[in-house]
């Protein structure tokens, strides 16, 4: 007889050899490529580190521009993809609005879809990151009511991506370099995270040999799940909640150790980090960073902190080793940046996109086999069917 080992959630279970991100979650390391984190968060920029990761060095100021110049040759979106997002609802999550759109871009780009030479693989990418920045905009524009905008070629990635958010008719936009410059650190720190669950949902759809754009979408919708993605939406949320309910954190504490409630504390628990989340410690020293240099008092980060240092204290969290992750304050910032709730996953979906197109590219350059989990069945044992009228 087979053997076939039980791991539900896979928890110890690898799926694959990668050279694209190292995680300890013990000692609370995250490296692209081998760069650290913190390094990457400090000294790089967004356009690099997708660069970095799809090719597995830091470019040169030429391969750079290049980078930026294929990237911009690909910024627009059909205008039959438009009339698509007009006829949603303008009530429509935003991440919903992106895994359709994302879906339908195969059928404007089949030569993106059958990429499979080292070349083809590559235009794919930038194709699909120059489009996806307009997607991720229009789901915004769409849910606000408002008109859509173009790319500006002559702007830099995350300050094209800001102007396709926020420029409105018959106005300048002013871009503040404080508010781009966090949006920068926040892509970065979202770009990777090894074999995630929506990371995984990528490379098993992409190992069926099914195109790029069609994997993405399935990890744009696996990324909107409140205990993946979705948990920044839901962490302010759950601090206006606190805030709305008299900031009583130690109640909220409570209810999270609960059993008999399913509340759980959002933006606290991983998966692998079991000692702290690198990524959540250097976005809370932005937010209180940025917070500051905006000039704006945000009751909900006061909580946030009050918050965390309760469950921190105590024995529920302490014992199962669980402490904030990404999520916990990356909301407190985007808010800040105005950027509307319903978007927060939307933007830790432009930040992964390029991490989730490396993963696939690298699984299909790895020649690795369709993913197929086994089971243990736990069902009816065999019997006769029973025809309609005797059941
Ligand atoms: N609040 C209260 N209890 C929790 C929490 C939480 N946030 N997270 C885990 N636990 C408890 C859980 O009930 C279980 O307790 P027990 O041993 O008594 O049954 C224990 O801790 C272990 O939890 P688990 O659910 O077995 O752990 P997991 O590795 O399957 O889940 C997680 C990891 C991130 C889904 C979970 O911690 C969680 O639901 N957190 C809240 C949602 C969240 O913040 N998600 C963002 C994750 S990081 C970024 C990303 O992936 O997008």
């Amino acid at each position: 007889d087979e053997i076939i080992t039980l791991d539900p959630g896979y928890k110890n279970t690898g799926s694959c050899k990668s050279e694209i991100t190292y995680l300890d979650g013990e000692k609370g390391v995250l490296m692209y490529r081998g760069y650290s984190i913190e390094q990457l968060a400090e000294k790089s920029s967004f356009v690099e580190v997708m660069y970095l990761l799809l090719k597995g060095e830091l470019p040169t100021a030429t391969e750079l521009q290049k980078f930026k110049d294929d990237i911009n040759e690909y910024n627009f979106v059909s205008e039959d993809i438009a009339k698509i997002l007009a006829a949603f609802p303008s009530s429509a999550h935003p991440m919903g609005v992106l895994s359709s759109l994302t879906s339908a871009l195969t059928a404007f780009n089949p030569k993106a879809v059958n990429a499979k030479s080292e070349e083809e693989m590559y235009r794919a990418a930038v194709t699909l990151i120059g489009k996806f920045a307009v997607l991720a905009s229009w789901t915004l524009r769409k849910v606000k009511g408002l008109p859509l905008n173009y790319s500006d070629s002559k702007l830099d990635y995350v300050e094209n991506f800001y102007q396709l958010m926020f420029k409105n008719p018959n106005k300048d936009l002013q871009m503040d370099p404080i508010v781009i410059d966090a949006l920068d650190k926040l892509l970065i720190l979202h770009a990777d995270h090894e074999q995630n669950c929506s990371t995984s949902t990528v490379r098993l759809v992409g190992s069926a040999h099914t195109g790029l754009f069609a994997s993405i979408s399935a990890g744009v919708s696996a990324l909107w799940g409140p205990l993946h993605g979705g948990a920044n939406q839901e962490v302010v949320e759950m601090l206006e909640k606190i805030k709305e309910d008299g900031g009583d954190v130690q109640k909220w504490v409570d209810k999270a150790k609960d059993k008999n409630d399913d509340f759980r504390l959002m933006g606290f628990g991983h998966r692998v980090y079991k000692n702290f989340d690198p990524r959540a410690r250097i976005i809370k020293k932005a937010a209180d960073q940025i917070l500051e240099k905006l000039g704006i008092q945000d009751e909900a980060l006061e909580i946030a902190k009050k918050l965390e240092l309760a469950a921190l204290e105590d024995e529920y969290f302490v014992s199962r080793k669980l402490y904030p992750n990404v999520d916990f304050y990356s909301g407190i910032i985007y808010k800040a940046l105005g950027i509307p709730t319903e978007m927060f996953t939307v933007m830790f979906a432009v930040g992964r996109l390029p991490g989730w197109i490396a993963q696939w590219i690298e699984m299909r350059q790895n020649n690795e086999p369709i993913g197929r989990p086994r089971q243990i069945y736990t069902g009816a044992p065999k019997r006769d069917y029973i025809d309609i009228e005797n059941r």
